[in-house]
């Protein structure tokens, strides 16, 4: 049986050949994104496996389908680019990998926080070139600081119980809030009131048709001027152009953003030697107090491993029972 894996990179390789070994499935790998231009390639196989911007949209779906692919199996945890409505109609399933260490998206959030507000990113640069000044390297402390969190799913939670490691006051806004989260001191509140109260702002929630762009110019304007605000979660959520304002009136003083709305178009790609086209997020690298890094958040060994291992049981068990054991792993 044939799995054929999209936007594959080099580094994933070598996770889904080991795993694969008890299933012995022939795995094909693309390092182009599946969608219309490329769909039509597909032949002979029982899944199609995709990660996060690689585009499913019914008319993907419905070739898939023509094609005879039964599975869609999505190896990341967001499905924000897969038209699920379009895959029940024509019978497919779809899959992804709900949790693959929640600890390392959150330990990167801290991560991206920790490098802007303590300028370690200059730092870096400033001592190579033996400029030993302190000028401009003023950072202020994480103890004390009321951090707002919107989402505490299961990487939501990971970063709460790391910000309270640290001393901070943590509020969060959630459609469903924790009862174990309230027990341990995070207090929940209205998503006005968390942009209203918080020193820092970080965005742990999947992006849906309702909450596009919630942090727009509004939104923006309701935080506390000087406010750090950090987006692992998906682009999708930031208007880029109402946030570069937001920076240039220094209302935002610290950006951290791990995922961008235009990403496809650059992230997973070595562009060191193209001209970027994106004027926007070139207008938000050139700040100082802006730190992007490439939808890395996950990437650690211990995500991999694990997100190759449910990706294939996953295929595995609908191939064989036309189920999985584990819902949770199930969209369609
Ligand atoms: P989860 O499903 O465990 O938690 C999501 C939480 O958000 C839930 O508690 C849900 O009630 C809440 N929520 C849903 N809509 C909301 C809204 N409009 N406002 C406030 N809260 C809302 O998901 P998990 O595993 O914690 O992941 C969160 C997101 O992180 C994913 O959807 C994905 O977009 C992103 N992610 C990013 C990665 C990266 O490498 N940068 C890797 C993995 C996930």
């Amino acid at each position: 049986m044939k799995i054929l894996f999209f936007s594959a990179k080099p580094y994933e390789r070598p996770f889904f050949d080991k795993y694969n070994e008890p299933y012995g499935f022939e795995l094909v790998y693309f390092e182009t994104h599946l969608g219309p231009h490329i769909v039509n390639a597909v032949e002979d196989a029982i899944a199609v496996c995709v990660f996060v911007n690689d585009k499913v949209n019914a008319a993907v779906i419905s070739v898939l389908a023509e094609k005879g692919v039964k599975i869609i199996a999505l190896r990341c945890a967001g499905y924000n680019n897969v038209d699920l409505d379009a895959a029940k109609a024509q019978g497919i399933h779809v899959c992804r990998v709900p949790e693959y260490s929640p600890e390392a998206v959150a330990e990167h959030t801290t991560a991206m926080l920790l490098t802007l507000i303590r300028k370690t990113h200059k730092a870096y640069n400033r001592v190579r070139e033996q400029n030993f000044a302190l000028n401009g390297m003023l950072g202020f402390n994480l103890y004390g600081k009321t951090v707002g969190i919107i989402g505490t799913g299961k990487i939501g939670k990971a970063f709460c119980r790391i910000m309270l490691g640290f001393g901070c006051n943590v509020i969060a806004y959630d459609l469903l809030p924790d009862l174990q989260m309230q027990a341990l001191g995070i207090q929940y509140m209205s998503f006005e009131e968390v942009l209203k109260k918080a020193d820092i702002v970080s965005l742990h929630c999947p992006l849906t048709q309702e909450n596009h762009y919630m942090i727009n110019k509004a939104a923006l304007a309701m935080m506390k001027k000087g406010v750090a605000v950090i987006n692992t979660s998906r682009g999708g959520l930031i208007n880029t152009v109402d946030v570069i304002q937001a920076l240039k009136s220094k209302q935002v003083a610290y950006l951290g953003i791990d995922v961008y709305e235009q990403e496809e178009q650059l992230f997973f790609k070595d562009l060191s030697g193209s001209i970027i086209e994106d004027d926007t997020i070139q207008r938000l690298m050139s700040f100082p107090n802006v730190l992007v890094t490439a939808h890395q958040a996950y990437f650690t060994e211990e995500a991999l491993s694990q997100i190759a291992q449910v990706t294939l049981g996953s295929i595995g068990q609908l191939a064989n029972e036309n189920q999985c054991a584990d819902a949770s792993v199930m969209l369609v």
